[in-house]
């Protein structure tokens, strides 16, 4: 490795011992730390996770620059901005950080959240993509669930750090999520060569719902993942859900609710359309025979068929001519 590439990682990592250290141990981490434990967290997960805290004080660049780092490497880390007076700013500000660590558990970038809310701000802002981090290459947490993915034979995708966090805490040590964007082409091949089933633990509120939605399609035709949905009851994400019910819910829904692509469509579908209604009936029966379509197997397609056509009272040969000659159009 090249030297500059080396001391980038010496930045990241006195970064987070930094930051880390002043979430613990000092009186300006204090309501940072509180606001995590008040989320549920205990020291020891803050620990495994080393969370950290950036002030509004401008402490990184006195603690770094006693070690004879270039200037330029330091604006090349992301963790600085350069004002019009050329003087280098502090990126993260009253932010709690999530060290994102590539699956040599080296720390190459951070993602902080707002410790209060301001609308000016966003919520969560991530370092800049450099040498070492390549946000489409990187899963969240994926070098400590590695392990459990393998031994549980599926991993489990979440849309946010809080909800991989308080999941691991819970006991379920196989989540990942990405950097806040759909899967790419990079992160499924990282998730194959680990795995073959992926599960899809969204947001049970509306945009989650849509966003599992989306994902299925996008990653149907470019893996040979299973797919399968974990969807949590009730307007919550799985961090509010494991707050709310109990860790052991959350257990039991890993464990006994996991639902294939299919019973996903059939309640998805349901919730777009108004199905005491004749025209919305139909529709929902034409949305569900183009998602059976597209089922490789004729014995799974037969049973979906079976079941729909149960649903609605329907005659399964006449469902079974309409799905036909939809996998016609599809040869
Ligand atoms: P909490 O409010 O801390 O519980 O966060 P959350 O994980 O529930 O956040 P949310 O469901 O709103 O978003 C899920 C994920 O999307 C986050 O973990 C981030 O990765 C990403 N995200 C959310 N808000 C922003 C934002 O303002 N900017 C960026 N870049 N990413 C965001
Ligand atoms: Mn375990
Ligand atoms: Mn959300
Ligand atoms: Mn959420
Ligand atoms: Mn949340």
């Amino acid at each position: 490795a090249d030297t500059q590439t080396g001391q980038l990682r010496q930045i990241y990592a006195l970064s987070a011992d930094l930051f880390h250290h002043i979430l613990i141990n000092t009186a300006i981490g204090e309501p940072a730390l509180n606001y995590l434990h008040q989320r549920g967290l205990s020291d020891e997960t803050i620990e495994t996770f080393y969370l950290g805290f950036a002030p509004t004080q401008q402490v990184l660049l006195p603690f770094l620059k006693d070690r004879n780092f270039s200037r330029e490497l330091l604006v090349r880390s992301g963790l600085f901005s350069e004002g019009n007076d050329g003087s280098l700013y502090q990126r993260f500000k009253e932010r709690v950080l999530f060290p994102i660590r590539d699956p040599q558990k080296r720390v190459i970038a951070f993602s902080g959240r707002l410790l209060t809310k301001n609308d000016q701000l966003p919520k969560y802002l991530n370092s800049p993509e450099t040498v070492l981090f390549n946000k489409r290459k990187v899963l969240f947490n994926f070098d400590l669930a590695k392990g459990e993915i393998r031994q549980q034979g599926f991993a489990i995708l979440f849309e946010g750090f809080m909800d991989v966090i308080s999941a691991y805490q819970a006991g379920v040590h196989q989540g990942v999520a990405s950097m806040g964007t759909s899967l790419t082409n990079e992160q499924i091949y990282l998730l194959e060569r680990t795995t073959e089933r992926l599960c899809l633990c969204y947001d049970g509120d509306s945009p989650g719902q849509k966003a599992t939605a989306r994902a299925l399609q996008l990653l149907q035709p470019l893996t040979k993942l299973e797919l399968g949905v974990i969807p949590i009851p009730g307007q919550r994400d799985p961090d509010e859900y494991i707050n709310q019910e109990s860790p052991a819910a959350f257990v039991k829904l890993v464990e006994n609710g996991q639902q294939n692509q299919m019973s996903f469509w059939f309640s998805f579908l349901a919730t777009e359309r108004n199905l005491t209604n004749e025209n919305d009936q139909l529709a929902y029966i034409s949305d569900v025979l183009e998602k059976i379509a597209g089922v490789a197997s004729p014995v799974a397609r037969d049973l979906y068929l079976g079941q729909l056509a149960k649903r609605f009272s329907l005659d399964k040969k006449s469902l079974a001519g309409q799905l036909h000659s939809l996998l016609q159009q599809q040869a």
